[in-house]
């Protein structure tokens, strides 16, 4: 994989059951964490770690993502009239980020068949894959650091994260060895392990991957839940050669299902710069009224 890294796939063309009865219209990703929808904490993630050619799988009912991100002449006029020039720079920042290339998945076959839609769009190159519901806290963003395990050793890398014992049947989890600092050597990958997992690392949305994986897509049938399954094709991709696991700096939510977003909600409006003191102590006396009655 010698190719510079500038792509990255956001597969969104998933049903989001986990988040119903919201999501039966809104698409998770377009639902607000504090006050962007969760789709742009990916696409920034995806800019601050250099990669400039985005590419949204969408599929039916799903036109919202794109709007987000399209210019908006009427409402923009609206505000440079009412001088609301604060605003106006707020919609521009967002309208301007990046161009998108945008692909449909026609039917929701899995994660690995959303992935392999995207095979022309991408081309002969390495790309990324972000999931957008894996919302991640970071000093620096995730993909920049799996990045830099890409560039010096040319071989596919996935984001992993430590879990607790009693939370592997939850995930998929890697068995492999530690190689460096937070560099992981994946020998296998197993998903939700019932018996004893081969380790504590979970994988999570955030993958490295070289081009010769959409011919491996391409002949994956389909697995669990009658869906192909990009974990299928990772296997595959092991057995060809050197592939790492990076555990990333930071905290993940999976911003797909309710406690995960709610967490999220949380962390990030304490963090925001205007609403976060405010927040704070609201959510202080929340507790506190809590512990009294
Ligand atoms: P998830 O399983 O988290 O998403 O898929 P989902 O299917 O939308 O959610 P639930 O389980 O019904 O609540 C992981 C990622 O893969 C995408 C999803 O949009 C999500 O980003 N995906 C999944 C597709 O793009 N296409 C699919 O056919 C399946």
């Amino acid at each position: 994989m010698t190719s510079p890294l500038r792509t990255c796939v956001f597969p969104c063309a998933g049903f989001g059951t986990r988040f119903f009865p919201a999501t039966k219209v809104i698409p998770k990703e377009m639902l607000p964490l504090v006050d962007k929808p969760i789709l742009q904490y990916g696409i920034e993630e995806a800019r601050d770690s250099g990669l400039n050619k985005l590419v949204i799988v969408t599929s039916k009912g799903k036109d919202t993502i794109l709007d987000h991100f399209d210019r908006t002449s009427e409402l923009e006029r609206s505000l440079r009239e009412r001088g609301k020039n604060d605003l106006l720079a707020e919609v521009d920042v967002v309208s301007r980020m990046v161009d998108l290339i945008s692909v449909r998945q026609k039917e929701a076959l899995g994660l690995g068949h959303a992935v392999l839609t995207a095979k022309d769009a991408v081309g002969r190159e390495p790309f990324a894959v972000l999931l957008p519901d894996d919302v991640i806290l970071a000093e620096e963003a995730c993909l920049l650091q799996m990045r830099r395990v890409f560039e010096e050793t040319g071989r596919p890398v996935i984001a992993l994260m430590e879990v607790a014992p009693e939370e592997t049947s939850r995930y998929g989890i890697v068995a492999g060895e530690m190689v460096g600092n937070r560099k992981f050597k994946i020998s296998d990958m197993v998903e939700k392990p019932k018996a004893k997992a081969p380790s504590r690392y979970a994988i999570i949305g955030r993958y490295i991957l070289p081009p010769e994986v959409f011919a491996i897509l391409e002949r994956t049938e389909r697995g669990a839940g009658g869906e192909i399954q990009l974990t299928d094709a990772l296997r595959e991709l092991v057995k060809q050669g050197d592939f790492y696991g990076y555990v990333f700096d930071g905290r993940r939510y999976d911003a797909g299902e309710k406690l995960g977003y709610l967490k999220a909600t949380v962390d990030y409006a304490l963090r925001h710069p205007q609403l976060g003191a405010e927040f704070r102590a609201y959510l202080e006396s929340v507790l506190e009224t809590a512990a009294v009655s």
